[in-house]
């Protein structure tokens, strides 16, 4: 009976979450109380940075609107085929590139929309199989559109799959996209709505990555059963100002 009862009310907490509480907010956030904004982005952790093109124009297969929305679907089936800079630049361009700097540093804008221009993810990038990279895991720097090489990963395959809870047809993919929250980015200015907005926020990022994977001749599958602990252990990431909130395998298909 106790047990259903802590089920109801998680359940019930959980429900309070995804609604919207903007017409009775009551507690004042950092950014009225004018405390220090955090930083727009993640900084380099000091590898070795890939600079990236924004010169599309030989990758892209199919760009006509409709048949995009049409055909998208979750793919979990991949060639064996790598994964080349470019295309890795354009899946990381459409998903969270920066198109411009709003004000003194105060937001950035991107090719993705985000609750008062927050922005609270950062993009890792596990590459299983490029024609131009080592395996291993990368940090993308979307101020430089840059990548950086954070580490090599005794059987990558393995632990991307275990990270994953199992879910192997990840391992089976050129690379997979794993976006962690930065949550005090958003709860900066909304302190108790960012979670909800994190989450909402975190939708338009992999549906463009749908998009921009069919229009190279890709697939992805959005993951959200993937292992919190061994997923935010794989990215180095501390799991309590950072973590894992949704990852993706791209491949060609
Ligand atoms: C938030 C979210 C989480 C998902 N998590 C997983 C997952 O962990 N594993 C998986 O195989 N598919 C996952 N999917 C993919 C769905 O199963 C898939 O979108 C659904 O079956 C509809 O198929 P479609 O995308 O081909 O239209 C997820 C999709 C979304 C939107």
């Amino acid at each position: 009976m106790d047990n259903n009862n802590s089920i109801a009310d998680k359940i019930n907490g959980a429900r309070l979450l995804i609604k919207s509480n903007f017409a009775e907010l009551e507690v004042e956030s950092d950014q009225q109380k004018q405390l220090p904004q955090p930083p727009l982005v993640k900084e380099a952790a000091g590898g070795s940075i890939i600079k990236l093109s924004k010169d599309f124009s030989d990758i892209i297969k199919e760009s006509d609107y409709l048949s995009l929305v049409n055909e998208r679907k979750s793919h979990r089936v991949y060639k064996n085929e790598g994964i080349s800079l470019e295309q890795l630049s354009f899946l990381l361009w459409t998903t969270q590139g920066i198109k411009e700097i709003k004000g003194d540093n105060y937001a950035t804008i991107r090719t993705v929309p985000s609750a008062g221009a927050r922005h609270p993810f950062e993009t890792y990038i596990a590459v299983l199989n490029s024609t131009d990279l080592e395996k291993g895991i990368y940090h993308y720097l979307p101020l430089g559109h840059s990548l950086e090489f954070i580490k090599s990963v005794d059987k990558l395959e393995d632990e991307v799959s275990t990270s994953l809870n199992g879910q192997k047809f990840a391992g089976k993919s050129s690379a997979v996209f794993y976006y962690s929250a930065v949550p005090y980015r958003s709860e900066w200015r909304y302190p108790e709505e960012a979670h909800k907005l994190i989450l909402l926020d975190a939708g338009h990022v992999v549906q463009n990555l749908y998009l921009s994977c069919q229009a190279i001749g890709f697939g992805t599958c959005a993951i959200a059963a993937y292992d919190q602990k061994l997923a935010d252990k794989l990215l180095n990431l501390d799991g309590k100002e950072e973590f894992l909130v949704y990852a993706a395998p791209v491949g060609a298909v």
